[in-house]
């Protein structure tokens, strides 16, 4: 093999760097082709150019997901050890576990946008970066499994759906596999709120109890009226979102009531009603200033998921420090 030639570097009088009109007809034909690439549907990836704000708009949102899906295994986690049945404990098991591959599924996707691991875990730890504001509330009883099932994981169904046809590729791929998990997700709880519901008066009190501490919250999930939302016009516009906040909140009202109508239980909102007219449940509004407060970080539970999350990363150091060491060994290894 002969040695590669260095090339000859450019004589001293010439400049490298293109001219500043060369510079801008390059940057419009990059954007163009950006803005034509989202205009007929197709996918953003990774060695695409893109601008600057759309990826740090990407980075926010998939983030804030990834962090959701760590941070979500929390709430439920607390009742593993405490589950009725074996089966129940099978099911919960392989749900908090999914969500776990949803984590890294998206914590993959966000670092192809040119950030690492460690930087997303510190943003999320020291309050940088959000999660979904639901997971700040606590678990009072084993309802509360079959509650968050039916209602966390249906809310994230109705954002997620339509996030498979995302503009940018790594995070649509994802979105697809999470949301066939979702559908278990949502499944398993709905069965588990079905089987309470059939049983004792006291099981039925437990059902009801629970789904009126989680139903506005889930409501919460979708994020602020439209009227509040900034970044939402934006977001459509460059094909990240493909819903407003609060056509995808109907949406969910509207699938859940005749669900909740066969559970045989029944919505804490007065307001709710058919609406000919619309074709759709009228329903009453969320205490924004609620959610405003845990967004903030005065939930019931932020301060303690935090303090988990934190003290979970720093127990698992020795691993990291393991799997570093034996990848450094094994690439000695192949050298040797
Ligand atoms: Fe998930
Ligand atoms: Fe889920």
């Amino acid at each position: 093999m002969t040695a590669p030639t260095t090339p000859a570097g450019p004589p001293a009088s010439v400049t490298t760097a293109p001219a500043p009109d060369v510079d801008a007809d390059l940057a419009d034909g990059l954007a163009a082709d950006f803005e034509a690439t989202v205009a007929r549907g197709d996918r953003i990836e990774p060695r695409d150019w893109m601008p600057e704000k759309y990826r740090a708009t990407l980075v926010r949102q998939v983030a804030q997901h990834a962090h959701s899906e760590i941070i979500g295994m929390q709430p439920e986690g607390n009742w593993i050890t405490r589950a009725p049945s074996l089966r129940r404990k099978a099911i919960l098991l392989a749900k908090v576990q999914d969500e776990a591959g949803h984590g890294l599924y998206l914590y993959s996707a966000c670092e192809t946008l040119g950030v690492s691991r460690q930087e997303l875990t510190e943003k999320l730890v020291s309050g940088k970066q959000k999660y979904s504001s639901i997971f700040n509330y606590p678990t009072l009883s084993y309802a509360d499994v079959g509650t968050i099932g039916w209602l966390v994981d249906g809310a994230a169904i109705c954002n997620q759906v339509p996030l498979c046809r995302t503009s940018y590729g790594p995070y649509g791929r994802a979105m697809i596999r999470v949301c066939k998990e979702e559908s278990f997700h949502q499944r398993q709880g709905y069965e588990l709120l079905s089987t309470m519901m059939r049983g004792t008066d006291e099981q039925r009190a437990m059902v009801q109890e629970s789904v009126d501490r989680f139903w506005w919250p889930a409501l919460m999930m979708f994020g602020p009226p439209d009227a509040d939302s900034p970044n939402t016009a934006q977001s459509m516009a460059w094909g990240i979102k493909r819903d407003t906040n609060d056509e995808l909140r109907q949406k969910f009202v509207d699938m859940t009531v005749p669900q909740a109508a066969a559970l045989g239980v029944t919505l804490p909102d007065p307001e709710l009603r058919w609406d000919e007219e619309r074709g759709h449940h009228d329903f009453g509004s969320p205490d924004w200033d609620e959610f405003m407060t845990v967004v903030k970080g005065g939930g019931p539970c932020n301060a303690q998921r935090i303090a988990h999350r934190r003290a979970a990363h720093e127990d698992g150091e020795w691993v990291r420090d393991a799997a570093l060491a034996f990848a450094a060994r094994s690439r000695e290894q192949v050298r040797a």
